[in-house]
């Protein structure tokens, strides 16, 4: 059965922002950061508080540091000579969820499971060693209220964790409490963080004139550095970096399937832009779009961003890759012509993402400025779809020259690829060293 050609039109024009509507969106999420500085509650997005500003790349020493953020758990030895430098002396990594095996995120999961799990990588990561004193960053990356550098409780689980016992509690509590358990108790907690503020710091670190830092992969975030919030328990320089949570901003307008999608998802009515956005449910839009386009409305595929990057960059002239992918996740060998409008589709749905990240970078970046001229400055991104999905970099460059016009040459993204890990280091040097 051929898509039909109008319904096709119609679904993809559905992911479509055009110049007027990303001025919109970008314009829309700046009042939001705005109101949200004035009076937290008066935001959709929760801007919360660090308690750290800038490093100043003098930080020393080796710190261990643990990414728990996704379904990967890392933890690193890192050794930090200053200066920018830094060297990984170790590193051990593993998921939290192996099909048929284990998975400490669902709903059956307790968090003494998980957090023992954690600490077992951890323990690994030192082989076993009970005798060196050991600080540890941990880059936590969910929305948590923070009261110091190393508190952190956690709001509600995103990227459809589920475990329970976690919510409502403090991380590094559980974590502590896991290490002490399994006789770890020379390993210390010193700093909790956000992954965008993990990728701030190490961007920061090597980099000057970074004041952003986002997370564009199976979540999405931004953090930046607000020059105006003074805390004497705030470490670093420069003000205090606000993780944004911004993969909560509402004040935009989802299409149907993101609607249809939201309502089914693990947590109906949060997340909207990081929904529309990261990698997590990028390919869900696109199974939706087929689903209805094959008349099979509902149905779902279990299509993921990689089937969709894998797709995009099939360029081969019978399409055979994607058409296999599409076999195997969709169940129906498609005509080539189908095959090209999925590819099309998948197009879409990155661009617009892209579009849309665009759009909060430069909202931030005019918050900065205020009346004053754009400084010359990175944003620092980390994540699999800015660097690995085909057409999500490009777009994203595109879209912020749409909107800065002729300051667009004093604003680059830069990816700083294992961000998270490096910036836990930082933030245990800076709690540890001040
Ligand atoms: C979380 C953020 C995190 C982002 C990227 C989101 O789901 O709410 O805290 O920064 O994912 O990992």
């Amino acid at each position: 059965m051929a898509f039909n050609e109008e319904q096709f039109k119609a679904i993809k024009a559905e992911f479509v922002i055009d110049g007027e509507r990303l001025q919109e969106i970008a314009a829309s999420f700046r009042q939001d950061l705005q109101l949200g500085l004035r009076d937290v509650t008066l935001s959709s997005m929760r801007m919360l508080k660090s308690y750290v500003g800038l490093p100043s790349g003098k930080e020393t020493g080796e710190y261990l540091a643990l990414d728990f953020g996704g379904t990967n758990v890392r933890v690193s030895l890192i050794r930090l000579d200053g200066d920018g430098k830094f060297e990984i002396l170790k590193r051990v990594g593993r998921p939290l969820i192996v099909p048929g095996q284990y998975d400490y995120i669902c709903k059956d999961a307790t968090a003494e499971q998980m957090f023992d799990f954690i600490a077992g990588l951890i323990d690994e990561a030192i082989d076993g060693d009970r005798n060196t004193k050991y600080y540890l960053g941990h880059t936590f990356s969910f929305p948590s209220t923070q009261t110091n550098l190393n508190n952190a409780r956690l709001i509600i689980w995103t990227k459809e964790f589920a475990t329970q016992g976690v919510e409502g509690e403090v991380a590094n509590d559980l974590l502590s409490a896991a290490l002490k358990r399994r006789g770890a108790d020379n390993v210390e907690p010193v700093a909790v963080l956000n992954d965008t503020v993990a990728v701030l710091l190490s961007a920061a670190y090597k980099t000057p004139d970074t004041f952003i830092g986002s997370i564009y992969a199976t979540g999405h975030n931004t953090c930046y550095l607000e020059p105006s919030i003074h805390d004497p328990d705030c470490f670093g320089s420069g003000g205090m970096i606000l993780n944004l949570e911004c993969g909560n901003f509402m004040k935009l307008m989802p299409n149907r399937f993101d609607k249809e999608y939201d309502e089914r998802s693990e947590k109906p009515g949060e997340q909207r832009f990081e929904k529309m956005v990261s990698g997590r449910y990028m390919g869900e839009l696109l199974g939706m779009a087929i689903a209805e386009l094959l008349g099979e409305k509902g149905k779902q595929y279990n299509l993921s961003s990689i089937d969709m990057s894998m797709m995009i960059l099939d360029e081969s002239p019978n399409l055979s890759r994607a058409t296999d992918i599409l076999m195997a996740k969709v169940g129906h060998e498609l005509a080539l012509e189908d095959v090209k409008k999925v590819r099309e589709l998948a197009a879409a749905i990155v661009i617009r993402s892209a579009r849309l990240a665009a759009a909060s970078f430069v909202a931030i970046v005019w918050q900065r400025a205020g009346s004053g001229k754009i400084v010359r400055q990175h944003v620092a991104v980390d994540g699999s779809v800015y660097e690995k999905m085909p057409l999500a970099k490009e777009n994203i460059v595109k879209a912020m020259s749409e909107l800065l016009g002729e300051d667009s040459s004093q604003v680059d993204t830069i990816l700083d690829n294992g961000g998270s890990g490096l910036g836990a280091a930082i933030a245990a040097a800076m709690a540890v060293q001040a």
